[in-house]
């Protein structure tokens, strides 16, 4: 298992494939064959890793507004995709599951794979993959509360946790960390309850060229994160990350912070490690970018 291995339940939004293909002059249908690489890659990793919750957003309920044509395509590859990998993934103890509303807009034959999928898997244990298809956060919430309705549940007993328990899969884990390729800064209606609380990861590369080294990027970035739920920050550095040091020499070399600005000096070495870790914060995802557009680094 890797060093950065905090985040329990990860997502990738796997946007990017059309323009992958675009950028090319090929059919947007292209970018979604070379897709299936990034999804290989992505779970090889994740399991490396240990992490224990995999969800991928595969098609959203608002894709059904794309051609037909790309729509079967799509299809067409998840499902040869799937036939070729589930017994793998099944020998590496991978259990896949399904999220999103049943809907024979599916088509018959990835029905039936995803179906098999699920019941070869079930009792597995190692990392649970979650393949949201026909996935729409808000509907997925509207079932939700449908349900309560129906079994006429009192308006009292409709708790945060009682609500949650009447989601699809209700015993998958909030989502820790949230990674979506290609530049977009949204959720696009993904599963909106469980990732209340996420961190968000924006790797620059389209889907088909996201590798090993972006999602252990991704890692790394969650890992400096300081998750608060809504409470004060308490203390500096934060348990999970080691606080970051200046290079030797530069902090003697500095005015220190209290006297700059006449602070206290504890409030001001709690500033200035807020202000280090978020130095570093950037400092690091600019190196990924410049990686990721191989140029070297600064
Ligand atoms: C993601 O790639 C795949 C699906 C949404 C099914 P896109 O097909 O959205 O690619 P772009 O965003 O158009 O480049
Ligand atoms: C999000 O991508 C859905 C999936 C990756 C399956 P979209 O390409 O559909 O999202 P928008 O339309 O740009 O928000
Ligand atoms: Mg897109």
């Amino acid at each position: 298992m890797g060093a950065h291995t905090t985040a329990r339940h990860i997502a990738c939004i796997m946007d990017g494939n059309g323009r992958w293909a675009q950028q090319r002059g090929l059919p947007r249908a292209h970018g979604h064959k070379a897709a299936v690489s990034a999804v290989d890659t992505v779970i090889r990793t994740a399991l490396e890793e240990g992490i224990p919750w995999l969800t991928l957003f595969a098609f959203s309920t608002e894709n059904w507004s794309r051609p037909q044509e790309e729509i079967d395509t799509l299809m067409d590859t998840s499902c040869q995709f799937l036939r070729r990998r589930v017994h793998d993934w099944h020998r590496a103890g991978i259990r896949l599951r399904r999220l999103g509303e049943e809907t024979p807009r599916i088509s018959e034959d990835l029905r039936q794979e995803l179906q098999y999928a699920h019941q070869l898997t079930q009792d597995n244990s190692t990392m649970t993959l979650t393949v949201a298809a026909n996935h729409g956060g808000r509907g997925e919430i509207v079932r939700a509360a449908r349900t309560l309705v129906e079994q006429q549940v009192p308006a009292e007993d409709v708790t945060e946790e009682s609500f949650a328990q009447h989601l699809q899969n209700p015993d998958m884990p909030d989502v820790d960390l949230v990674i979506r390729t290609s530049g977009g800064y949204r959720l696009s209606n993904f599963a909106l309850w469980r990732c209340a609380y996420a961190e968000f990861v924006f790797p620059e590369v389209l889907w088909p060229d996201f590798r090993a080294e972006h999602f252990r990027q991704a890692l790394e970035l969650y890992a400096q994160r300081r998750r608060r739920f809504g409470g004060a920050t308490t203390s500096i550095p934060h348990p999970r990350s080691p606080q970051p040091q200046p290079p030797f020499g530069l902090a003697d070399s500095l005015p220190s912070l209290s006297s700059v600005l006449s602070l206290p000096g504890g409030i001001a070495s709690r500033l200035g490690g807020h202000l280090l870790a978020g130095l570093y914060d950037t400092a690091r995802y600019a190196k990924s970018q410049l990686e990721t557009r191989n140029e070297p680094p600064l």
